[in-house]
């Protein structure tokens, strides 16, 4: 019997998660919630955009009790971690998805609504909490530990032993050295290569990579 599942946020990346469900197999997606008015009753790859949030109560009366979050991030991962908390405290519980052509050893952890894309290598040893994303063909190496709500965006590495706090954005194609830190909230620019521990919520980028300057520094405030 296929597990009936709703999806929350019907962006592209909601795209991405519907193509892995139907290459996993053995769900029904029964639709998609969008806060957005203009989406509703439209459709996304033939899956039906039901409404809002609002409807969580309903389906979940009607035995629904599974759910994706169709929302990436570009950096800052509060809005996912919302809504994550807004399916779970309506009691949906957050499907743990691994793509068919991903590689998950069986010595890693993955925490609950954690997705594995298609390509993605998660090695011996890894663990990587709730609600993460280790995006197309990322590489998390042996013994890293990762935090809650983390994003690791297409293509990044990871070397081995990496230590990701909770919320941190590992941007497009960057790249982290074996052994460094990256405190909760920080965002790593794409393509960057990361050879310094990183403080909680600065963002680096470039090569090698070093905090951002603000806006006033930049000389556009
Ligand atoms: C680092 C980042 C968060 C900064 O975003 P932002 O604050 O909106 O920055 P802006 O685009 O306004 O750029 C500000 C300046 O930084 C530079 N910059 C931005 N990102 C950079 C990066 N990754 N590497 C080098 N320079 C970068 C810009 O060229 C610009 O320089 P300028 O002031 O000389 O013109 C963002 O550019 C980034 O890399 N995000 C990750 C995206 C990602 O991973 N997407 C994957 C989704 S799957």
């Amino acid at each position: 019997m296929s597990t009936r599942i709703i999806g929350l946020g019907a962006g592209g990346h909601a795209k991405v998660i519907v193509e892995l469900l139907r290459a996993c197999g053995g769900f029904e997606i029964v639709g998609l919630l969008d806060a957005r008015s203009d989406m509703c009753r439209q459709m996304l790859l033939d899956v039906p955009i039901l409404g809002s949030d609002s409807l969580l109560p309903s389906l979940r009366e009607q035995g629904i009790g599974t759910f994706f979050l169709g929302v990436g991030t570009v950096g800052d991962a509060s809005p996912r971690r919302r809504l994550y908390e807004l399916a779970t405290n309506h009691g949906f519980a957050a499907a743990t998805l691994l793509h068919p052509s991903s590689v998950v050893s069986r010595s890693a952890n993955l925490g609950k609504g954690t997705v594995v894309m298609a390509g993605a290598i998660v090695n011996a040893c890894a663990s990587v909490g709730i609600n993460g994303i280790i995006n197309t063909g990322a590489i998390i190496e042996h013994d890293c530990a990762i935090g809650d709500h983390v994003h690791v965006a297409t293509g990044a590495k990871l070397a081995g032993s990496v230590r990701l706090g909770n919320g941190v954005h590992v941007g497009v194609g960057a790249t982290v050295r074996q052994g460094i830190r990256i405190g909760d909230g920080a965002i790593v620019g794409a393509g960057a290569v990361v050879v310094r521990d990183v403080p909680p919520g600065v963002t680096v980028i470039g090569v090698p990579a070093q905090p951002m300057k603000s806006r006033d520094d930049r000389g556009q405030g």
